[in-house]
């Protein structure tokens, strides 16, 4: 492992920590020969103050015990119905994959436990067909959860719930994963399957936006392989019910979980809420706003003057984050089209909206808008916050060699002597 791979996972550590990821886990995974790895990951997460639940699935092994037993399961994923013996057989496979899990756990030195938040009732009877002993989750014991969470436990979820008098029902485990991250505020939800991501028309989705995914899911769900519906259907209820992100990954890939989550650009599937909601181009009318909410950064020389004529001539640089549409933060993406590189320029938070991750979502929008623009790298000249965009923003130290020449002499012009500071878009 190169070292620099060590400080491309530091940048991630401050938005995750204390936050909860939620991973679910298809029970193929579980016995697949990379679960010794995905546990180690799971480890790893943990001592980086990442609280991660996890929620496994059955149906594979509820399939291979239905064939060794020679009963006929009336339904393997939780979602058609369930009747006694199918119930009887989930609950001998969730039984075994959930110690599996633990087993997992405790060889990595992690304090684990079965955990039975589910609360669930009878989905009953749809279109005229019992379902019997399938269920749908009613709540999830949240308060369990955290007690267990806060005392360094990591909970594992089977795909089972109960209701009020014990009786159990077998869940659907996406459904699960879904209620879960969303009664928990899980900044992530993980589905980690035996398939490289949502694939489409043959095609892998790497990045989505929730509301496209809904779209495609309502419109044209045959255009997804049989076995990922679900996953899709789940990933968009997550977004949508508030958690910003969710990912579906390969599971017996090695490197598949760490090189989703600290990184930009994952292997897998990323399906993502709109963050940058309250970023919008910046208009004729925002010139004075931009001037005024720098003006004290330029008296600090944080920043560099700018006339109002200069703002005008590259207004289409310019961007503007908005609360109440009150505009509390600013930021400029100027292009340099002959050597590809982007510079991040003017990026001002108002002090009254500091320590809000706004500076750093306007790098990454910034980030994002670049690398669509197809630009190699990004660029930030500063003075006084370069430990800044090197600590939570990933950029390293350059020097003004790495500057494109109508930008370096403008550069030596100033003699502001910034640091130059870059990022590779991957
Ligand atoms: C630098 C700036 C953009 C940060 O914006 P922000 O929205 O408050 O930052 P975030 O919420 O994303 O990040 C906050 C973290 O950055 C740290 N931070 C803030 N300003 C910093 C600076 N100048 N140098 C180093 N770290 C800084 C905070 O201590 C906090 O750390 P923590 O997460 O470990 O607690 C903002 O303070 C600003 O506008 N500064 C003046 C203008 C400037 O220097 N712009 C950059 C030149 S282009």
């Amino acid at each position: 492992m190169k070292l620099t791979d060590l400080r491309g996972i530091l940048q991630y550590i401050p938005q995750f920590r204390e936050r909860t990821f939620i991973l679910a886990i298809d029970g193929a995974i579980v016995t697949d020969d990379n679960f010794a790895t995905l546990m180690l990951d799971v480890a790893l997460l943990w001592s980086l103050n990442i609280c991660v639940v996890l929620v496994h699935g059955a149906s594979a092994q509820i399939m291979s015990l239905a064939e060794g037993q020679q009963v006929k399961a009336s339904d393997f994923d939780g979602a058609g119905v369930t009747d006694a013996a199918t119930l009887d057989l989930a609950l001998t496979a969730s039984s075994r994959l959930t110690h599996e899990i633990l087993e997992g756990l405790s060889a990595n030195d992690l304090r684990a436990a079965y955990a039975n938040v589910i609360i669930a009732h009878p989905v009953g009877i749809l279109q005229g067909v019992d379902h019997l002993f399938t269920g749908k989750v009613e709540r999830v014991d949240v308060g369990l959860l955290q007690s267990l969470l806060s005392q360094g436990v990591v909970p594992v979820i089977p795909p089972l719930g109960f209701d009020g008098d014990g009786k159990t029902y077998r869940v659907n485990s996406d459904g699960v994963a879904v209620a879960v991250a969303e009664q928990l505020k899980a900044i992530k939800l993980i589905f980690v399957t035996s398939q490289d991501g949502l694939i489409y028309h043959g095609k892998l989705i790497s990045q989505m936006l929730v509301a496209e995914l809904g779209r495609l899911v309502q419109q044209d769900s045959a255009g997804f392989a049989t076995e990922m519906i679900s996953k899709a259907q789940h990933a968009a209820a997550a977004c949508t019910a508030g958690v910003p992100r969710v990912h579906v990954i390969n599971g017996t890939l090695d490197e598949g979980l760490l090189g989703e989550v600290f990184s930009n650009h994952g292997l897998g599937t990323l399906i993502y809420a709109n963050e940058y909601e309250h970023i919008r181009p910046a208009m004729k009318k925002d010139v004075r706003a931009i001037q005024s909410l720098t003006k004290q950064a330029v008296e600090a020389e944080e920043l560099l003057k700018r006339s109002k004529v200069a703002i005008e001539k590259s207004l289409g640089d310019y961007f503007i984050f908005e609360i109440d549409k009150n505009p509390v933060a600013c930021v400029a993406l100027h292009v340099y089209q002959e050597s590809n590189q982007g510079e991040l320029a003017c990026l001002y938070v108002a002090s009254s909206h500091e320590n809000q991750g706004i500076g750093r979502k306007l790098i990454q929008f910034v980030e994002s808008k670049a690398r669509e623009m197809g630009l190699k790298e990004v660029l930030a000249l500063s003075t006084q916050a370069f430990t800044y965009f090197q600590s939570k923003g990933g950029f390293v130290e350059g020097t003004p060699d790495d500057l494109p020449p109508p930008r370096r002499e403008k550069y030596e012009q100033s003699g502001r002597n910034s640091k130059v500071l870059l990022k590779k878009l991957g």
